[in-house]
């Protein structure tokens, strides 16, 4: 029978509607071009995640990826290192047919940042492969390099015509944080960059968007009943996101010290959390929508102050991870042994709106921590009335919704319940929802997800400049009080931060969860 005929009025064929999202989404003809790519991210995440997509079918049959870099190697030789970092770092099983079809589409250009030569010889390469692998003339650059490169490399792209697009061909840009060291700084990169490309080519990678549980977010607010009717002040008593390490920082000082927890994840990552949290429903979920609601709600977040009330930092000394001891910061390999750089970061920020008036929200971050977990725990106030005893309900917390971002990823739901037996005691139970049980498909790396939606041109999940900068308008006061006031505080590692981060909390009587 067919469809047409027989099917209700309305019906669409699932398989041959458009609008159907379930299709699995390929990328139309197109190449990548990674600067810095024998940096530790293109090894450990970009490259395997290229490998990932070419396995789940989701690349184009002619795609190329272009290494650009001072080594003087040849395409094969780049092909070698490739393999060998796709193999260690992949996530779905390494196939060696896969892998050969891609290398097919691997070259290497050589040159450094300030040679016109090496981007010459880049302009003809990406010409080369639009004959040799059909790539259609479209390209994205990913600058996984320090942003003090990105104006030289920009100005090359520029002068050799490699950023610029056609009518019938694109040209983007990746730009992977930190996105400057402050606003003045951050305002500057925006500019150097959008003098070559339209802001709509501009992809910020903040790899946490990316991630299926913090898209999970809004698909848990605003595809449900239950949740939204209590999503304010009238019901929380206070949010806390917490991103926590049981990793040091030994091997990237060069990027870490002088820079810090606070410029490391909580301007990006844990700011973004923040913002998908307590934003209001976007009217759809186009890119436009999505933004304009975050950029929104950034406007409305302020810091709680005074700042040495409302904020902790401080720096690890050596002590135990597990069975391991391990060694404080200023003993890491390349660092200053005078480095005040704080591996622990923790602030509190207001929403002025209505929803969330009064509701603070902590966020903190650190390195040699107890345990790696990144939650954002959304807490209930007490009930306004409890018939019960006090000694009937001496172990009863507040209601808490956790988001489990990662590495156990799903959502726990803690409320009170009765203790089985004779008498009325009321203690806090968990009611989990696991993604590895609720499904059989393990989640796409972050960076498989991005690079996807950046062949794809699919923008939701990008930053855009506004929500950067306001980012750092939230921090930048931070980091000068901070500038000014000493070393900070030492903490052991494998325990859960420095003193000052519980004493933050306590002032309004309140503890940060233990995860
Ligand atoms: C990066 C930070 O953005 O995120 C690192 O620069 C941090 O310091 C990393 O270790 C953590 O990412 P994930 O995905 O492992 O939580």
């Amino acid at each position: 029978m067919s469809p047409s005929t027989d099917a209700p009025a309305g019906w669409v064929n699932p398989l041959r509607d458009p609008r159907d999202r379930r299709l699995p989404r390929i990328a139309g003809s197109a190449g990548l071009v990674i600067f810095g790519v024998t940096g530790d991210l293109s090894k450990k995440k970009l490259i395997p995640a290229v490998y990932d997509l070419a396995n789940r079918g989701l690349l184009p049959p002619g795609f190329a990826l272009v290494g650009f870099g001072r080594r003087r190697w040849t395409h094969a030789e780049f092909a070698a290192f490739a393999r060998e970092s796709a193999r260690e770092g992949c996530r779905t099983p390494f196939r060696d047919d896969v892998w050969e079809r891609l290398a097919e589409g691997l070259r290497f250009v050589t040159g450094s940042f300030d040679d016109d030569a090496g981007f010459d010889a880049l302009a003809a390469q990406l010409t080369a492969l639009e004959t040799e692998r059909g790539t259609g003339g479209n390209y994205a650059f990913y600058l996984s390099i320090p942003p003090d490169d990105f104006p030289t490399v920009c100005r090359h792209l520029e002068r050799t015509g490699c950023a610029r697009a056609t009518d019938l061909s694109w040209r983007r840009v990746v730009i992977e944080k930190p996105f400057g060291h402050d606003l003045a700084s951050a305002r500057e990169l925006n500019e150097v960059v959008a003098a070559v490309f339209p802001e709509d080519s501009v992809f910020r990678i903040d790899h946490y968007l990316g991630k299926e549980t913090v898209q999970n977010i809004l698909a848990l607010r605003f595809a449900n009943q239950l949740f939204e009717p209590v999503w304010n002040g009238n019901h929380v008593d206070h949010v806390q996101i917490t991103m926590a390490e049981d990793i040091g920082l030994g091997g990237r000082a060069g990027y870490y010290d002088g820079i810090g927890a606070a410029r490391d994840v909580i301007q990006n990552h844990l700011i973004q959390l923040m913002a998908l949290v307590a934003m209001e429903e976007p009217t759809d979920f186009s890119a436009s929508a999505l933004r304009a609601e975050k950029i929104k709600v950034l406007e409305s977040t302020s810091l709680a102050l005074p700042i040495a009330e409302t904020t902790a930092r401080g720096q690890y000394a050596g002590g135990w991870q597990g069975s391991e001891q391990v060694v404080g910061l200023k003993e890491e390999e390349g660092y200053d042994p005078a480095s005040t750089t704080e591996t622990f970061a923790a602030l509190t920020l207001e929403v002025h709106n209505r929803r969330w008036a009064g509701v603070p929200f902590y966020l903190r971050t650190g390195k040699r921590l107890g345990r790696r977990v990144t939650e954002i725990a959304v807490v209930f106030r007490r009930a306004p009335h409890l018939p019960f005893d006090a000694t009937m309900t001496e172990e009863l917390g507040k209601n808490a919704l956790v988001i489990r971002v990662q590495p156990d990823e799903g959502v726990t739901l803690r409320f009170g319940s009765k203790v089985p037996g004779t008498a009325m005691e009321v203690r806090d139970v968990n009611m989990d929802f696991a993604y590895g049980e609720a499904f059989t498909e393990s989640s796409p790396e972050a960076y498989e997800r991005l690079i996807l939606d950046v062949l794809l041109g699919e923008p939701s999940l990008f930053p855009v400049s506004r929500e950067v900068e306001l980012s750092w308008e939230l921090l930048d006061p931070v980091l000068e009080q901070w500038a000014v006031s000493g070393p900070p505080e030492q903490y052991q590692s494998g325990t859960w931060g420095p003193r000052g981060a519980d004493e933050m909390l306590a002032r309004s009587g309140r503890t940060w969860r233990r995860p």
